[in-house]
């Protein structure tokens, strides 16, 4: 059995990632492919307990490490009990964040560096990187503006203040620029129609 590819959807507040990810998934089913999506922290009952813990602003102010390693932790839960399983038996895999995100929020983000984010992957999940990796870049301003938009109480990383934001920001075009072939970056400043052209090039080109 061939095994399935592992792709995954990264950037920053308000970037759209949801929208990309559906268009994502008609993508491959159009092509006969089975897709398992998931996503970070979460995708098992085990995780999202622990993004929950994460996400809410009464958890109040952690650790950095504390917060890297919950992330890590979440992540192997789901791991080892969806992202794997699937591969090894050919399906898809879509993940709305993965390691990317830790190496943008705790290594940039929270100062923590990458190569610590890059030891604990290393340990984590030897040998796995995603095969495609889209990274919706927009700017803090737009991606704050949607948010604020979408009406909803913010979590505890959407009320991070905009230099956080920016170093976020930074840190995903950093790793871009190091994986050029993994990771593509995707101008999500532009209309959506215009977003989604970019991304059916990009399947295009990494997946057929
Ligand atoms: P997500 O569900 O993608 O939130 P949103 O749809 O609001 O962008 O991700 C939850 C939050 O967790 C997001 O703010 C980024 C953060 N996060 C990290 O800080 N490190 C990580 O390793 C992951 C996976 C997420």
């Amino acid at each position: 059995m061939k095994r399935g590819r592992f792709i995954t959807l990264e950037g920053g507040e308000g970037a759209g990632k949801t929208t990309a990810a559906a268009l994502i998934e008609r993508w491959l089913l159009e092509r006969g492919r089975t897709v398992v999506r998931s996503r970070e922290p979460g995708g098992t009952p085990a995780a999202e307990k622990i993004r929950h813990l994460l996400l809410d602003p009464e958890t109040g102010e952690l650790d950095p490490m504390t917060e890297l390693l919950l992330m890590f932790s979440a992540r192997r839960e789901n791991l080892v009990r969806m992202i794997e399983p699937a591969l090894a038996r050919g399906d898809d895999v879509l993940c709305d964040r993965f390691t990317d995100a830790s190496r943008a929020y705790q290594g940039g983000g929270r100062r923590l560096g990458i190569q610590l984010v890059n030891r604990l992957a290393a340990l984590v999940h030897p040998g796995l990187e995603p095969d495609l990796t889209l990274l919706l870049d927009v700017s803090v301003e737009t991606g704050m503006q949607r948010v604020a938009g979408r009406g909803k109480a913010a979590d505890r990383f959407e009320q991070s203040r905009t230099d956080f934001l920016e170093r976020v920001r930074a840190a995903y075009l950093t790793q871009a620029r190091l994986e050029p072939e993994r990771i593509v970056v995707i101008d999500a400043d532009r209309s959506l129609a215009e977003v989604e052209r970019q991304i059916i090039r990009a399947l295009e080109r990494c997946l057929l």
